[in-house]
């Protein structure tokens, strides 16, 4: 029998972060409070049977995401595209890939959103074109010290014969950032700079082209109802004059590897002046578009820099996304992040999965602070997969109760884990090649989500191919298992977007609650009280609060029902007023539960048994992140 710690007194904090309303922002724009929920084009639906993803698979099955309670849809690159890099390699920005469909299914897919009440957020991949773009291949005919060339950044070599790079810069995909070429006359030629694929040369942004050209894209997508961007690598597209030496092993992720030193080519101070421009670009067009920037900076007092008034709206808290699960942890981010945003006067955004990382579900599913490989092969050690789905929940249950912002990545609704076993001869992410295969990369988390459990490819697509091998197991998780299933993951976040919807917390407040031991996370939004237990003994609830959603079911005894560890709960006090809740100094009084009745860990098996699996597939590290707030001054207030 377990023993419930009980607090003697729960109190709150002063607000740590105002409500919208409390800041005196009635009208404030969608975005600020909105749930995203972000399709990753290949893997979402595929209409023809070829087993690729597409557009008029994804406006099929939208209704799913806005039956879920999403807010808005961001769209991973359907671009032409040779997919050197699953699509983020864009040939030409303004027209749709032949395998994802055409522009006329872009433009169905955007009324479709529209008509459902989503708002449709696109890509925008700024650092670097695909070595297919028009202008890349004039730049290869062309002459060095050519107006072609100077779109890019080509460089002589080092060395006799300038047979070496121009410097030790190295692809996040790993080995070097340069390639040479060959000139039109046969000779060894001249160095052009990649800091992702070779497939992917990066643009030299101090060329006036380069800006004009992508303001121009900006407005063709925005002119087409799209209600935002998401931007690519916003951290890169400006490097140190001079393109100054560095050799150090780095990644997406991270940054800097081995060294606190930044590289010469991440978060430089002159990207802001091209966001302060797409800021105005964006401000032509009513209907509050957003502008959400990919970062990986160092801290999130250099990310506040991105969202200051004049630039950006919004920047993916990948701090969050790193944070262990550990209470001590997950307290300090989100302060961090709340003080950092509001210092600009930003909303801060929360995350768990994307297209990137290792699903959370599987992550969660290592001890805390775990440093994972870049990708699970199944010579690597495997997750506890019931542990994973369990404190996934409960992370984003305690997630979708924060105000501000949160993104969801497709299939962490159905609790899907990332493919840990997937085999290497399938793989598709350039870092598998590009790294000797030493790092599987990212396929893991991108393979086709199952929607029909009894169907070929779990109704991925009309037949049985899949860009990605489904792995084993993959029916239990379908969507048509889950609807209507009491408990079942997709219940648990239809039932907390629905609340969060209907209480506000998106563009509420947060106050800490005093009196539970350190393990438990504990906050007041508003009128509603959150508590998370990241400890191993259950604790109680106060006595007269009305659970509202649970990660898990609460066991209750009798006295109250208590929290078990890994579980998230919010709950409600519907004779208590929003204000008294969030400021009273003695808001809860605690019941003591003496036991729990056993764990439910049958209730979360469920969606971790096997049983058939779905047709047939035949084609187919975390560290934790320096959080130091420092008052940030934007640029030009
Ligand atoms: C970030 C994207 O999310 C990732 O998928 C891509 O490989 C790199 N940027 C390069 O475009
Ligand atoms: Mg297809």
């Amino acid at each position: 029998m377990a023993t419930v710690t009980t607090p003697p007194e729960l109190s709150t904090h002063p607000p740590l972060h105002p409500s919208d309303s409390e800041a005196g922002r009635r009208d404030a724009p969608w975005w600020r409070s909105a749930v995203i929920y972000q399709i990753y084009p290949r893997s979402f639906a595929d209409s023809d049977g070829d087993g690729v993803g597409d557009l008029p698979g994804i406006t099929r099955r939208l209704d799913h995401v806005a039956r879920l309670g999403a807010d808005a849809i961001w769209l991973s690159p359907f671009y032409s595209s040779p997919q050197a890099d699953a699509g983020y390699d864009v040939a030409d920005y303004r027209t749709v890939d032949p395998v994802f469909g055409t522009l006329q299914d872009a433009d169905a897919l955007l009324t479709r959103a529209h008509e459902l009440g989503l708002r449709a957020i696109v890509d925008i991949v700024p650092n670097h074109t695909s070595d297919q773009h028009p202008w890349f291949v004039e730049a290869l005919t062309s002459a060095p010290g050519s107006a072609a060339r100077a779109r890019y950044l080509f460089r002589d070599g080092t060395g006799p014969g300038g047979d070496q790079p121009p410097n030790h810069w190295r692809s996040v995909f790993g080995g070097p950032a340069w390639q040479r070429v060959t000139e039109a006359d046969g000779s060894p030629g001249q160095w052009y700079l990649h800091l992702f694929d070779v497939h992917q040369p990066d643009l030299d942004w101090t060329n006036p082209g380069v800006p004009a050209e992508f303001a121009s894209i900006l407005r063709f997508w925005l002119d087409r109802g799209a209600d935002g961007f998401r931007i690519d690598v916003a951290n890169g597209l400006v490097k140190a004059p001079g393109l100054p030496d560095w050799d150090h092993e780095q990644g997406m992720m991270q940054g800097a590897v081995e060294t606190d030193e930044q590289p010469p080519y991440w978060d430089q101070d002159g990207v802001h002046a091209i966001y302060r421009s797409w800021h105005d670009v964006v401000a032509e067009y009513p209907g509050d578009r957003v502008l959400v920037a990919e970062a990986w900076v160092p801290s999130l007092d250099r990310l506040a820099r991105y969202v200051c008034p004049d630039e950006l709206d919004q920047a993916f808290n990948f701090s969050y996304l790193l944070s262990p699960w550990r209470a001590k942890d997950v307290r300090e981010v989100i302060t961090d992040s709340l003080q950092a945003m509001d210092s600009v006067g930003a909303p801060t955004t929360w995350v768990l999965s994307n297209h990137d990382v290792i699903r959370h579900a599987t992550r969660f599913g290592y001890p805390a602070g775990s440093d994972l490989p870049k990708g699970i092969g199944v010579d690597d050690p495997q997750p506890d997969a019931v542990l994973g789905l369990r404190r996934a929940r409960a992370a984003t249950l305690l997630m979708l109760a924060l105000p501000g912002s949160a993104y969801l990545y497709q299939g962490e609704e159905l609790g899907l884990p990332e493919h840990t076993t997937m085999p290497d001869e399938v793989r598709q992410d350039p870092t598998w090649v590009r790294s000797g295969h030493t790092q599987r990369g990212r396929d893991g988390c991108r393979v086709p989500i199952p929607w029909e459990a009894d169907a070929p490819s779990c109704g991925f697509g009309p037949g049985p191919l899949t860009w990605l091998p489904q792995p084993q197991g993959w029916p239990d998780y379908a969507l048509d298992r889950q609807v209507g299933v009491p408990g079942s993951t997709y219940e648990l976040y239809r039932a907390a977007l629905e609340q969060r919807a209907a209480r506000g917390l998106g563009a509420g407040s947060l106050a800490w609650l005093d009196g539970y031991d350190d393990d438990v996370v504990a906050f007041v939004n508003d009128r509603t009280l959150v508590v998370a237990n990241l400890g191993e003994m259950p604790v109680a609830l106060p006595a007269d609060v009305r659970v509202i959603v649970s990660s898990l079911p609460l066991p209750d005894d009798g006295t109250g029902p208590v929290v078990p560890s890994d579980v998230t709960v919010w709950a409600a006090r519907p004779d208590h007023s929003p204000r008294q809740m969030a400021t009273s100094s003695t808001a809860f009084a605690a019941t003591r539960t003496p036991s729990l009745p056993a764990r439910f860990t049958s209730y979360i098996s469920a969606s971790a048994r096997r049983t058939t699996d779905c047709g047939s597939s035949p084609r187919a590290a975390t560290t934790t992140p320096m959080l130091t707030v420092m008052p940030t001054r934007c640029p030009s207030t």
